[in-house]
């Protein structure tokens, strides 16, 4: 529907505010209308107040939700194959099955193969945007980003600087410098790609690469940084062992210069006060990754202590140490581990940190994130029909019931369709990803 408006009608929700604060940012039509132009929202409200403007406009009806597209906050695209390796926590999981599965990206078409499959599932599970890790061959960014350009989806990623990594998994000063800078070059800014600064974590980067991470940020203003940060017992250990003069595992990256407004930190499972005053202090912000985090025994994210100080957060699967790419499902985790430090995750405020959080921390909730006008249209049209359980769990239901039952039990069953800037890019039924609507 490029070059001319195009209207979809049928129920629509988006929160574009966390409800912790705003509880008025949940936005929801029962019989919508979302008018779209070139892929941007021109028009969105109650179709009884807003079909007599558009009466010429062509009209796709939409059986189901519809709700703007997943954005996954943290995730690890070469990792996708190893999802459900048995038997470790972090560490050891790491060494036994990541690493050797990284290293066969040393290969450019093994690469490519793997960045289709994963914007494929990507798409089959709603997810629209992405903060994604890569490996740390150049190649492996090459190949992602260049998927996701011919897919118009818009993602961020970055090659992993890791110069202390395993043998044939490791960079160094030079190479970091060079294929970041040659990365950046080559894909930020172009089509809907960003480019984010990725070293693995504290344990994997010498601390002159740690610099050199900062450096990095410091040259290019709006690039992010995306690593990892206090997420499991032994690393922290390590970590404290390692950096003996840092306050804490925040500060070690603190004096790289690696904390601020654009860090995406995944995780945060161990966080001090100290940490979070810090963390929203400086406008960073925390990839919450709840299945991953039961997966490996990592421990249950901290709303309530991180809520009160005020930090910036969103939601990620973290696969392959996540279970599911559904962020349906992982807003269904996040409430359990909420609910495993006796705190209550409303399911509006689930929904945020899937949207218009995620949205934050990647500093594109001004183009996506909430169905707003000026938004792009990325969306998903969820259907609670889409189980036989689900079906009676909603009959008669309330809104937040209905999306409850549906972070609770939903998963990529309840994806009807996902929808790029207007335009559809999965829909289950024909199951081909084209020609749908
Ligand atoms: N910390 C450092 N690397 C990784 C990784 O690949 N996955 C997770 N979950 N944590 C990490
Ligand atoms: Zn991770």
């Amino acid at each position: 529907y490029l070059g001319k408006l195009h209207a979809f009608r049928g129920e629509i929700l988006s929160v574009s505010d966390d409800p912790l604060h705003a509880p008025d940012a949940v936005s929801h039509q029962a019989d919508g209308l979302l008018v779209v132009e070139d892929g941007i929202v021109v028009a969105r409200g109650d179709h009884a107040d807003l079909a007599h403007c558009f009466a010429h406009v062509p009209v796709t009806p939409i059986h189901g939700l519809i709700v703007p597209g997943f954005i996954d906050a943290h995730v690890h695209y070469p990792q996708m194959d190893r999802i459900a390796s048995h038997g470790e926590q972090l560490l050891d999981w790491l060494e036994r099955h990541i690493f050797p599965a990284e290293k066969a990206f040393a290969d450019r078409s093994h690469a490519d193969a793997l960045a289709q499959a994963f914007l494929a599932e990507l798409l089959r599970h709603g997810t629209t945007s992405a903060l994604v890790f890569a490996t740390v061959h150049e190649g492996s960014v090459d190949a992602l980003f260049e998927a996701a350009l011919a897919r118009n989806l818009r993602l961020a990623s970055g090659k992993v600087l890791m110069d202390l990594g395993p043998e044939g998994l490791r960079d160094s000063l030079a190479t970091a410098r060079a294929e970041t800078e040659a990365l950046i070059a080559r894909w930020h800014g172009r089509g809907r790609l960003s480019y984010a600064i990725t070293p693995r974590f504290a344990l994997t980067s010498s601390d002159e690469q740690l610099a050199l991470a900062g450096e990095l940020l410091a040259t290019h203003g709006d690039v992010l940084l995306h690593t990892h940060l206090a997420e499991n017992r032994h690393e922290c250990a390590a970590v404290a062992a390692r950096f003996p003069e840092a306050a804490d595992y925040l500060d070690v990256y603190d004096r790289f210069g690696l904390v601020g407004e654009r860090s995406v930190f995944a995780h945060g499972i161990h966080l001090s006060e100290r940490m979070c005053a810090r963390l929203a202090q400086s406008g960073a912000g925390i990839a919450v990754c709840p299945s991953s985090n039961l997966f490996l025994g990592s421990g249950f994210f901290h709303f309530g202590q991180a809520d009160r100080h005020g930090v910036k957060l969103g939601l990620g699967t973290d696969i392959g140490a996540g279970t599911s790419f559904s962020m349906l499902y992982t807003q269904g985790q996040a409430y359990q581990a909420a609910l495993a430090r006796e705190e209550r995750l409303d399911p509006f405020r689930a929904l945020y940190l899937a949207t218009t959080g995620s949205a934050r921390l990647l500093h594109i909730a001004d183009k996506v994130g909430a169905l707003a006008v000026g938004q792009e249209a990325d969306f998903v049209v969820l259907d609670q029909a889409a189980t036989t359980l689900l079906a009676r769990r909603c009959a008669g239901a309330s809104l937040a019931e209905r999306l409850f039952a549906m972070q609770i039990l939903g998963d990529d069953r309840v994806v009807a369709q996902t929808w790029i800037m207007g335009e559809c890019a999965w829909d289950k039924n024909s199951a081909k990803g084209a020609n749908c609507g």
